[in-house]
C-alpha cells in the first residue's frame, strides 16, 4: 500500500494536504492525531469510498477499490456495520458468501476473534466489546491482507481494549498489513509504527520507543504535544 501526496477536498477546504504513507505487511501501524484531524478521509481513501483531488494510492498494485481487491482489503467503520438482528454466526456468514469465504473460514474467523460461545446471540444483545469483535469478524473473515480499522476501542474499557490488540497482533503475525485509528494517545505502544497527523498533514512517522526518546516524554499523550509544539516552533 502506498500513498504520495494524496490531496482530498471537502466543501471548498483541503482535508488532506499532500499526504504520504506506506503500510508493510505483517505490522500495525498507528494513525493518531485528535477528532476531525483526516483519519477517517485517509482511510476512505485507502479503501476507495472517498472522492480524492490530487496525488496518488495504490493498493497492493490495484486502484483503491477495484473489483479485484474486494476480498484483499477489510475495513471496520466506526460506526458498527454488522447487522444487530442477526446473529453472529448469520453476520460472519453474510460477509463469507459476498467474498467467497468457505464455512471452515467462518468457523476460524469466529475462534480468532473469541466469541465461539456467543456465535448464536444476536448482535443487539451483545456487550460493547463483544460488538466490536463481530465487526471486526466480518471484516476479517476474507483473509484480507490489508485491514483497515477506524478508531475499533473507542468507547471501551481499557480490559476489552487490551484484549482487542491482542486480537490486531494476532492477525498481524498472519501477515495482514494493519492501520488501527485512535484519538487515544496512550494506545500508541501497541502499535509497530506511529503515523501522528493534525490537520490533515502528517507531523511524524516514528515508533513507539522512538517518539518517547526523542521527546524526553515519559507518555505518549506528552510525545504527541510535544511533537505539535516542534512543529509550531519550527
Ligand atoms: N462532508 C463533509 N463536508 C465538509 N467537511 C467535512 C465533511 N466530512 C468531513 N469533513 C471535515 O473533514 C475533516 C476531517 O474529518 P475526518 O476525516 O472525519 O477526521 P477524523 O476521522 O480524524 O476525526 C473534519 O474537519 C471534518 O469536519
Ligand atoms: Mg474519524
Amino acid at each position: 500500500m502506498a500513498i504520495e501526496g494524496l490531496v482530498v477536498r471537502k466543501a471548498g477546504r483541503e482535508i488532506l494536504r499532500g499526504v504520504d504513507l506506506r503500510l508493510p505487511a505483517g505490522s500495525i501501524t498507528g494513525l493518531f492525531g485528535p477528532s476531525g484531524c483526516g483519519k477517517t478521509t485517509l482511510m476512505r481513501s485507502i479503501v476507495g469510498v472517498q472522492k480524492t483531488h490530487g496525488g496518488r494510492v495504490v493498493v497492493l498494485g490495484a486502484r483503491p477499490g477495484s473489483r479485484e481487491l474486494r476480498s484483499d482489503v477489510g475495513y471496520v467503520t466506526q460506526a458498527a456495520a454488522v447487522y444487530k438482528d442477526l446473529t453472529l454466526l448469520q453476520n460472519v456468514r453474510y460477509f463469507a458468501r459476498l467474498y467467497g469465504a468457505s464455512d471452515d473460514q467462518v468457523q476460524e474467523t469466529i475462534r480468532t476473534v473469541g466469541l465461539t460461545g456467543q456465535a448464536r446471540q444476536k448482535v443487539s444483545s451483545m456487550s460493547g466489546g463483544q460488538a466490536s469483535r463481530a465487526s471486526l469478524a466480518c471484516a476479517l473473515v476474507a483473509r484480507p491482507k490489508l485491514l483497515i480499522l477506524d478508531e475499533p476501542t473507542v468507547g471501551l474499557d481499557p480490559v476489552t481494549r487490551e484484549e482487542l490488540w491482542g486480537h490486531f497482533r494476532a492477525i498481524a503475525g498472519g501477515g495482514t498489513a494493519i492501520m488501527v485509528s485512535s484519538h487515544v494517545m496512550d494506545e500508541a505502544g501497541h502499535c509497530d509504527r506511529l503515523v501522528l497527523m493534525r490537520d490533515g498533514t502528517i507531523l511524524s512517522r516514528t515508533t513507539p520507543a522512538a517518539l518517547l526518546e526523542t521527546t524526553g516524554s515519559a507518555t505518549y499523550d506528552q510525545a504527541f504535544l510535544a511533537v505539535i509544539a516542534h512543529g509550531e516552533a519550527a
